[in-house]
């Protein structure tokens, strides 16, 4: 047969270790900062039921689906999004758990869209969700979340801001601008795609669906100036429109006594593309604006319901790792990769190999990276090869040390070096208190002389 070559499917990418590293680096902070928070992490399969998306996740989604029939004939779909997964997951186990209950995920994700900047066909996304909790402090808690999971990679107030909004309120401005209800699903996806869309194209689809002419200018000037100020003003003598308006308030005042209110601004214009939503939704996003959002979420309150479980209300948001992977490298953010090397054990000659491979096992059982050349070679060799791994510090054992079961330990940034039994090496670690600093600072493991020690 003739070689065959093959490429990565389009959207789809590899993570060579300097890309995992800083994927890894993103997990653990949002999983660092989600546990500050109380919640548990779970999963689920990344396979599911197609009907699952097709009846609750909206047609946007439905158009992008990775789906097909298994071998048994099921439909099948990749999951799009994690909250459907979890609605079915509650749905079956939710009776008689404490409530609230706080989940948190970070599944990767399959959509088949156009490739573009910060859009990809998988990614991952940190999923958080409260359930069982339907007052105003659990959707301040889950954005207090979000914020802390962008701050914690060292982005702040000036890269990034939560945009908020309430279903509930613009469905009350359609009411109170006389659109009937049956149209108000379709004004919510106009809404959304208003930004990208333009004025122009945005009034022609407001008057496609019937809406009169103070309709479409009144929401056209909400979009194009959205502000809380604006719309206290407009609607100062529509009681239900300003009744709507409460929520997100008391939302905010929380946010405040959090510290976080710098971070979030009210916006018209976020409604969400997603079918689920009925209440308070939000998106986070660069302030340059040059991307597209981080994260996307909000209140919905019926899915439980409609996946056959106990009708619990739940908020919640997913936030992807592509955009947010981009935002780091244009801040310089991503973190130098470390070395994967604490010690390189040397040995002179063929007679103390063996010596060597039980000093490199025993320090490995202490917790530290040690490695060796994998053939015979040179002092000076080795010595580079240690250098080029980034080890700090080199154990050396020629056959003076071989003969008095020593080691020579030598710190590989600053060149000072002492000989000592080996024993003592196991025993105090590689710094031990012979005056040999600690290695270069790349490794935290060092810093205190010796690692944590394995658990046996
Ligand atoms: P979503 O807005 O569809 O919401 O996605 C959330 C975030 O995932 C987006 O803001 C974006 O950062 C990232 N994302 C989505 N699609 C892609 C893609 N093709 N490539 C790269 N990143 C992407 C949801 O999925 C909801 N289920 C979130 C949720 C959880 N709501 C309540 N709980």
């Amino acid at each position: 047969m003739p070689p065959q070559s093959f490429s990565r499917l389009p959207g789809f990418r590899d993570f060579v270790p300097g890309e995992l590293a800083l994927r890894n680096h993103v997990f653990e902070t949002w999983r660092r900062v989600s546990t500050r928070y109380g919640f548990h992490e779970y999963d689920g399969p990344p396979l599911e039921p197609l009907g699952l998306y097709v009846e609750k996740s909206g047609e946007e989604i439905v158009e992008q689906l990775y789906n097909f029939d298994d071998k048994g004939g099921r439909p099948v779909a990749l999951r799009p999004e994690m909250t459907p997964t979890l609605a079915r997951i509650l749905a079956e186990r939710s009776r008689g758990m404490p409530k609230p209950i706080r989940w948190f995920s970070l599944p990767q994700l399959f959509r088949y869209e156009r490739s573009q900047r910060g859009r990809l066909r998988e990614h991952f996304q940190l999923n958080v969700d409260i359930v069982g909790e339907s007052g105003v402090a659990a959707d301040a808690e889950v954005l207090a979340v979000a914020v802390d999971a962008v701050r914690g990679l060292g982005l702040g107030e000036d890269d990034f801001v939560a945009r908020v909004n309430d279903r509930r309120l613009v469905t009350r401005v359609l009411t109170a601008l006389g659109v009937a209800a049956d149209r108000h699903q379709d004004c919510l996806a106009v809404i959304d795609k208003a930004s990208r869309a333009g004025a122009d194209a945005t009034d022609a689809k407001l008057r496609a669906l019937g809406l009169d002419e103070v309709a479409t200018e009144t929401l056209g000037g909400l979009i194009a100036d959205g502000t809380w100020e604006h719309m206290s003003q407009r609607f100062a003598r529509a009681p239900s429109v300003l009744e709507a308006m409460r929520p997100l308030a008391e939302h905010r005042a929380i946010l405040d006594a959090m510290g976080l209110g710098g971070y979030v601004e009210f916006d018209f214009t976020v409604v969400r593309g997603l079918a689920y939503y009925t209440g308070i939704v939000f998106e986070l996003f660069d302030r340059a604006g040059e991307l597209r959002a981080i994260c996307g979420g909000g209140r919905y309150d019926r899915l439980l319901e409609l996946v056959g479980g106990e009708p619990l209300p739940a908020v919640g948001f997913g936030m992807g790792d592509v955009v947010l992977a981009e935002l780091l490298r244009d801040r310089g953010l991503v973190p130098p990769e470390a070395p994967a090397c604490d010690c390189w054990i040397v040995w002179v000659g063929d007679g103390e190999r063996d010596l060597g491979m039980s000093l490199a096992h025993r320090l490995r059982a202490s917790g530290y990276r040690v490695m060796y050349s994998l053939r015979p070679q040179g002092l000076g060799k080795q010595l580079k090869a240690a250098n080029r791994a980034g080890a700090a510090y080199a154990v050396i054992i020629g056959p003076d040390e071989a003969a008095s079961a020593s080691a020579t330990v030598r710190d590989l940034n600053t060149g000072i070096q002492d000989t000592r039994p080996i024993e003592s090496l196991i025993e105090s670690g590689l710094a031990g208190d012979h005056g040999i600093a600690a290695g270069s600072g790349t490794s935290p493991s060092l810093r205190g002389g010796r690692p944590e020690q394995e658990e046996a």
